[in-house]
C-alpha cells in the first residue's frame, strides 16, 4: 500500500482538516437515528490517501447502536484491509451540539492510529482539534507473547 503523508504545513493541514470535516458533515446526512435524532458523521483520512466516511446507525434495541466513527473505521478496514493507518479524523453532527468521539470509538480507533494524529470535532465551546493521544491518553493494550 502506497503511503501518502498528511499535509505538513499548518495552513495545508488546516485546509485538509476542513475538507475532512465537510466529508463528515455529508456523511451525517445519511444518519439512521430515529431514536435520538442526533445525526453524526465521521471521516477518516488514511495513509493510502483515501478518505472513508461513516454515520451512526441506531437500533430499537438501543445498545446495539453503532457510532459514526466506528462505522467509518469498519468500512475502512472492509475496503482496504487490516493494514490501514488513520492519519487524521473529523467528526460532525447536524444538531449543533458537541460530539467528541466516545470512549468506545477511541479505543477501537487506537488499533489503527498514531497518538499524534489530529482529530477535529464539535466541542461544547466550538470546533476543536486535538491529538488522538490527548483524547485517549491511556488506550488499553495487551502485549501477546
Ligand atoms: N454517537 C456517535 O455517532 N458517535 C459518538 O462518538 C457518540 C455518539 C451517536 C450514537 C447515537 O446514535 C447518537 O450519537 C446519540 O447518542
Amino acid at each position: 500500500m502506497a503511503v501518502k503523508k498528511i499535509a505538513s504545513s499548518p495552513a495545508s493541514l488546516k485546509a485538509e482538516l476542513k475538507a475532512l470535516e465537510g466529508e463528515a458533515r455529508r456523511a451525517a446526512k445519511k444518519s439512521y437515528s430515529p431514536y435520538s435524532k442526533f445525526k453524526v458523521g465521521a471521516a477518516l483520512k488514511l495513509s493510502n490517501g483515501e478518505v472513508v466516511t461513516g454515520t451512526n446507525v441506531e437500533s430499537v434495541s438501543y445498545g446495539l447502536t453503532l457510532c459514526a466513527e466506528r462505522s467509518a473505521l469498519v468500512s475502512a478496514v472492509s475496503r482496504f484491509g487490516p493494514g490501514i493507518r488513520v492519519q487524521a479524523g473529523a467528526v460532525a453532527n447536524l444538531n449543533d451540539g458537541a460530539s467528541p468521539p466516545c470512549g468506545a470509538c477511541l479505543q477501537m480507533l487506537a488499533e489503527f492510529i498514531d497518538g499524534s494524529a489530529p482529530i477535529v470535532f464539535p466541542a461544547a465551546d466550538g470546533k476543536r482539534t486535538m491529538k488522538f493521544a490527548e483524547l485517549l491518553p491511556q488506550a488499553f493494550g495487551i502485549k501477546l507473547k
